[in-house]
C-alpha cells in the first residue's frame, strides 16, 4: 500500500453519501453516526454547499499577504458567536490549539495546565498537552505542563493557582465524552480573575453541536481564547482561534502565520454552515435533546450533550460490527465507549431507531 495506513480502519468501502446516510460499493445504506468525526455537520451534499463547491468565480487560494472581505465577514460572525474581538484562521484543530498556546504564552508565559483525559491534537505542542498520549515516546515542549484531575475542582485550583495558561475541553471527546462540571467553571473563573489565560478547546464540542454555539455557554463561561475547527469549513480544512482583545493586542506581524489557513473556498463554505446554524439547526439539536435523548439517557448510561454523545458497552468492536450489520456506522473510542457525532440534520425518528436497536444489544 502506497498510502501510509496508520488508522484503525472500519471494514466498509464507502462510495458516496447523501443527507445523513453513507452508501457502500454495493449500495448498502448506513445511518452515519460518525459524521466524518464531527466534521460533516450538514451531512452529505447539502445543496448550498454543493453550489459553493461548484462556484469557480473565486480562486480557492490567494495568500495571507492579501486582505479579503470574506475573511473579515466570517471573522465578524465568529466574534459575535464567541463574544471575542479577533480571529486567526488555521487549517485544523491541532493548528488552532498550537496557535492558541503561542498567543496565550505571549501574554502570560509559564506553567500550562491541561486535564487528565485531554486530547488537543498531535503536533508536538498540542501532543504535549494531550493526556491520552502520555504513554507515547515523542519529544514534548519545553514548558512546564501539569495535568489536573478531570472534574475535580480542588485539584484544579491547587494546580492552577500558580499557572499561566489552562486549556480545557468543555466536553472531553477522545477521553470518553465527559462533560465538565459546573464547579470546575467556578474555579476557572476564579483563576481567570487571578490572571490565568483560559483556552476553551471547542473543536469537538463547539459549532453548535451541544445545542449552543459553544458548550462552555451552558455555564455561561467566557474563555480568553476559543479554538474551533471540524465542521467550520463545511468539509474543507478550516480552523479558527477566536480571542479577546487583551490577547490580540499583544500579537504583531511575524508572531505567527500560515500559508493556507483561512483559504477562500473553506471560508465560503463556512458562510453557509454558520448561516444554517443560526437559522434552525441549533434549535433542532435542542429539540432532539428534549424529545429523544432525555428519554434514553438513563437506559443507555449516556453522557454528553446535544449531538455529542457517548455510552459504554461491554465490547466496543463487537458492538460496532453488529451495528454495521444493522446499517449503522458508529465510532468506538477508549475500547468500549460508543461516541456519536452525527450530522445535525439527523431526524428524531432516525436517532430513536438507533437507540432502540442499541438498547436491545446492551
Ligand atoms: C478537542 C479536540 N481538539 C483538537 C483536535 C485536533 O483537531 P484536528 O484533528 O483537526 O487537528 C480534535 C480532533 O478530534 C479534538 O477533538
Amino acid at each position: 500500500m502506497d498510502f501510509l495506513n496508520i488508522y484503525p480502519n472500519i471494514p466498509v468501502q464507502i462510495e458516496r453519501g447523501k443527507g445523513v446516510y453513507l452508501f457502500n460499493d454495493s449500495n448498502k445504506r448506513y445511518l452515519d453516526l460518525i459524521g466524518g468525526i464531527g466534521v460533516n455537520i450538514l451531512g452529505y451534499h447539502d445543496r448550498e454547499c454543493d453550489e459553493v463547491l461548484a462556484d469557480t468565480r473565486l480562486t480557492p487560494h490567494l495568500s495571507n499577504y492579501y486582505l479579503h472581505s470574506l475573511k473579515e465577514e466570517i471573522a465578524k460572525i465568529l466574534n459575535n458567536l464567541c463574544r471575542t474581538e479577533s480571529v486567526f484562521f488555521t487549517n485544523s484543530g491541532t493548528e488552532s490549539n498550537e496557535a492558541s498556546i503561542k498567543f496565550a504564552w505571549k501574554v502570560n508565559p509559564g506553567k500550562i495546565i491541561a486535564f487528565e483525559g485531554s486530547f488537543h491534537g498531535r503536533s508536538l505542542g498540542a501532543f504535549s498537552l494531550s493526556h491520552i498520549f502520555l504513554h507515547q515516546d515523542f519529544p514534548r515542549i519545553d514548558a512546564e505542563v501539569e495535568f489536573a484531575r478531570w472534574n475535580d475542582p480542588e485539584n484544579l485550583y491547587c494546580r492552577g493557582k500558580d499557572a499561566s495558561i489552562i486549556i480545557f475541553e468543555p466536553i472531553q471527546g477522545a477521553g470518553g465524552v465527559r462533560v465538565m462540571k459546573k464547579e470546575c467553571y467556578k474555579v476557572l473563573r476564579e483563576l481567570q480573575l487571578q490572571g490565568v489565560i483560559v483556552i476553551a478547546d471547542e473543536i469537538q464540542s463547539g459549532m453548535g453541536r451541544s445545542g449552543k454555539f459553544l458548550a462552555s455557554y451552558f455555564e455561561d463561561f467566557q474563555a480568553d481564547i476559543i479554538t474551533l475547527a471540524k465542521g467550520l469549513g463545511g468539509g474543507i480544512p478550516l480552523g479558527a482561534v477566536c480571542m479577546k482583545e487583551n490577547i490580540a493586542s499583544n500579537l504583531h506581524i511575524g508572531d505567527h502565520g500560515t500559508t493556507m489557513g483561512g483559504n477562500l473556498k473553506a471560508l465560503q463554505l463556512s458562510r453557509v454552515v454558520l448561516q444554517k446554524l443560526k437559522g434552525h439547526l441549533m434549535a433542532h439539536i435542542r429539540d432532539i435533546e428534549k424529545n429523544v435523548i432525555s428519554e434514553y439517557r438513563r437506559d443507555l448510561g449516556m453522557r454528553g450533550r446535544g449531538l455529542f454523545l457517548g455510552f459504554d458497552v461491554s465490547n466496543g468492536a463487537e458492538f460496532a460490527r453488529i451495528m454495521r450489520g444493522k446499517d449503522y456506522l458508529v465510532n468506538i473510542i477508549q475500547e468500549n465507549t460508543v461516541r456519536l457525532l452525527p450530522p445535525y440534520i439527523i431526524k428524531e425518528e432516525e436517532l430513536r431507531e438507533f437507540f432502540d436497536t442499541a438498547k436491545e444489544l446492551i
